[in-house]
């Protein structure tokens, strides 16, 4: 058997891996700033996460959700005291998609209707309805096809509003990015924020803030849609709350009941996950991560508004983006194997920055150095 060929990968093997950096089979290293996809929040292999895990694995690894497991209650505090979103619940998962999935789906049982609202260039996954909700068609499969989602334009208040005054009262839910990751790191602006909020409550529908990319401190705040000052329905999360890990969750606001068995999973929330997802949340806090995120973001952005060939330089904390002009579309390719520098894209022509968010001022300043050098190699 082989496996199943649907990823273009990098011909790179690694082997090891340490804070922010990996090493190959030939034992190159590499400074990684892409996180295998915004996953590595507090370090690759960070010590106190490989103890706890070692740990939990000598007691029990797994146990299903028909037992008590104190250590999701202990997730679910600390959880709430680092968010801010102490009232309210939690409910874990294993995956970003499965996150997103079940909170539209507790957002059509929660008002009873059937009909969405996701945004051009949104990514939420790529199962059932998430995948319904992400804007490209290529990877939606024609089971997958409903007419209960509308495409608005992002950041466009009047389209929000002219929708909702049309069909608000058969509207489920607004699911929305706070900074959209996959579409090429477009930040919601707060006032767009703060009218689907004022839509949802208008109208009786529910705000998810998809929050798998861009939350879990990596904004410089813990869920990037907190800039706008209101708070959301349902937050989604994943990627960063394991450190690579599998876990993922959505927290509820208390003015959604639950009832049993309408969300249920055999894997999501198990001993182990608890313990590794328990172990990035203490490590956030013991290393004020989400500072350095804002600290180190900021130095980055401003480094590179510095570099006139580039432009478009955005994002939030540890979570950038930046336009090369077509001429340099290759850069992301040097920079992996001439600089030996992970990074992401998007298209078209958009870099990625989604590193640890303990990545230092150093290695800020190192990537910076090698960036230059690599678009001057593009003059000679
Ligand atoms: C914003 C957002 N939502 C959902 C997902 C899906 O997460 P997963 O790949 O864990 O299912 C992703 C993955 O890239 C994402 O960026």
């Amino acid at each position: 058997m082989k496996t199943f060929d649907v990823y273009p990968i990098n011909d790179i093997t690694i082997t090891h891996a340490k804070g922010t950096r990996v090493w190959d089979n030939h034992n190159n290293e590499y400074m990684d700033l892409y996180g295998g996809h915004a996953v590595i929040s507090i370090g690759h292999t960070h010590p106190h996460w490989v103890k706890r895990i070692e740990d939990q694995l000598q007691q029990i690894a797994f146990y299903s959700n028909s037992i008590r497991i104190p250590l999701q209650e202990e997730l679910a505090t600390k959880l709430g005291v680092l968010s801010g979103k102490k009232d309210f619940d939690l409910f874990l998962c294993n995956s970003g998609a499965e996150a997103n999935e079940n909170a539209l789906k507790l957002a059509s049982f929660h008002t009873g209707r059937k009909k969405i609202v996701a945004f051009r260039k949104a990514f939420h996954g790529r199962t059932s309805l998430a995948v319904a909700a992400t804007d490209n068609p290529t990877i939606v499969a024609p089971v997958n096809e409903t007419a209960h989602i509308s495409f608005l334009p992002f950041n466009n208040i009047e389209a929000l509003e002219a929708h909702f005054n049309k069909e608000g009262n058969e509207i489920a839910a607004v699911i929305v990015e706070g900074i959209q990751g996959v579409g090429g790191i477009n930040v919601a602006s707060n006032e767009f924020l703060q009218s689907i909020r004022k839509q949802c409550d208008l109208h009786g529908a529910v705000y998810i803030a998809d929050s798998v990319q861009c939350g879990y401190g990596r904004s410089g705040k813990f869920f990037s849609h907190d800039f706008a000052g209101v708070d959301a329905d349902i937050y989604s999360m994943a990627k960063g709350m394991g450190n690579g890990f599998p876990i993922g969750g959505i927290i509820i606001s208390p003015k959604i009941k639950a009832k049993h068995f309408m969300l249920g999973t055999t894997f999501g929330g198990n001993h182990l996950a608890c313990a590794a997802a328990l172990a990035v949340l203490e490590v956030i806090e013991a290393e004020s991560l989400v500072q350095n995120a804002e600290k180190v973001g900021t130095y980055l952005q401003s480094a590179l508004k510095a570099i006139p060939e580039i432009s478009g330089v955005r994002g939030y904390g540890l979570m950038i983006g930046f336009d090369v002009p077509e001429s340099h579309k290759n850069l992301k390719k040097d920079l992996l194997f001439k600089y030996k520098i992970f990074t992401g894209e998007a298209k078209p022509n958009v870099i990625r920055l989604l590193p640890s968010l303990a990545l230092t001022m150093e290695d800020a300043t190192a990537f910076i150095d090698a960036l230059k050098t690599a678009i001057a190699a593009y003059q000679q």
